[in-house]
């Protein structure tokens, strides 16, 4: 269903690395409101094939940017502007810990996994929004948004280091959201979204027996993939304009439980 919310708006969308990617959906329900965007990854991901149809599809510039290297982010808002002029939202979809890719528990993390895991994963939305604010790259009301997860706010053990690059993703959100609002009306929210299957989200242990766990636990169940392009779609819109600096729970209810009857069953029977 298109409302052509995003028409003539152009974009930059970083983090589509298959069809399971949220990043992905988000770029096909850009493209259906009518954006124009730029399809941006590491140079490695973009190498892998499937990125390469959902550009064509969609009819999407490919630019290759690793987010730690300023050189790649430079040359990707540098090719922003030479398409576009300014570009009006941004989607930073990007994570990616070390320590859990390489198993290492929470109490035994290696610390230069641990200093490439942030920078990945949360001081690359800060690189992403200096180098536009140095080349006055986003339209005035514009808007950034980036996606995070409520292991910034509790405790989920399996969720280790990215715990701690969520809760900087989210502060600098707010921090240059202040800065961005001041000098363009430039709005910047993070999105912390249900756990959802895929790649990233896999990667943390017992991610199955999590996700139903949570699904178990929120009134409306897990929100997927598709319905968090659509709420990426309307913060990018004109109809969010006065929303900023906020983290968002796009999660079916979660944030906001204790424990569900459901959950509570399993551990014997409610009524005796
Ligand atoms: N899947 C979930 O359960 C879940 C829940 C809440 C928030 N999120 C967040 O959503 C975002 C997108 O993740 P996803 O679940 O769609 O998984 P995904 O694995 O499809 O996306 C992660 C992306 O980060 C990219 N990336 C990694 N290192 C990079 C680098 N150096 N430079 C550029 N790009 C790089 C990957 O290539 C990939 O495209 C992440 O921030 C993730 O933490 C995911």
């Amino acid at each position: 269903m298109s409302n052509q919310l995003l028409k003539g708006k152009k974009g930059i969308i970083f983090g589509a690395l298959d069809e399971n990617s949220i990043a992905w959906k988000v770029a096909e329900r850009c493209y259906e409101e009518g954006a124009q965007f730029i399809l941006t990854n590491a140079p490695i991901a973009l190498r892998m094939g499937g990125i390469q149809q959902l550009a064509e599809r969609t009819g999407a510039e490919l630019f290759p940017c690793d987010v730690t290297v300023e050189d790649d982010m430079n040359a990707l808002i540098d090719k922003a502007i030479e398409l576009y002029g300014k570009v009006d939202f941004i989607l930073h979809s990007v994570g990616m810990s070390l320590n859990i890719r390489k198993k290492k528990p929470y109490t035994g993390l290696n610390y230069d996994f641990m200093h490439k895991t942030l920078d990945i994963s949360a001081i690359s939305l800060h690189r992403l929004l200096q180098t536009c604010y140095a080349k006055d790259a986003i339209r005035e009301w514009g808007s950034v948004v980036c996606l995070t997860y409520i292991a910034a706010q509790r405790v989920f053990p399996d969720y280790s280091e990215m715990a701690e690059s969520k809760a900087l993703l989210e502060s600098i959100t707010r921090s240059f959201g202040y800065h961005y609002g001041m000098f363009r009306k430039v709005r910047v929210n993070s999105i912390s979204q249900s756990p959802t299957m895929t790649t990233a989200g896999s990667g943390v242990g017992g991610f199955d027996a999590f996700l139903d766990f949570a699904e178990k636990m929120s009134p409306l169940g897990n929100a997927d993939a598709l319905s968090c392009a659509d709420y990426c779609v309307t913060m990018f819109s004109d109809l969010t304009r006065m929303v900023t600096m906020q983290n968002l729970y796009h999660d079916g209810g979660y944030s906001n439980m204790g424990v569900s009857e459901i959950v509570m069953s399993k551990f014997g029977d409610p009524n005796s």
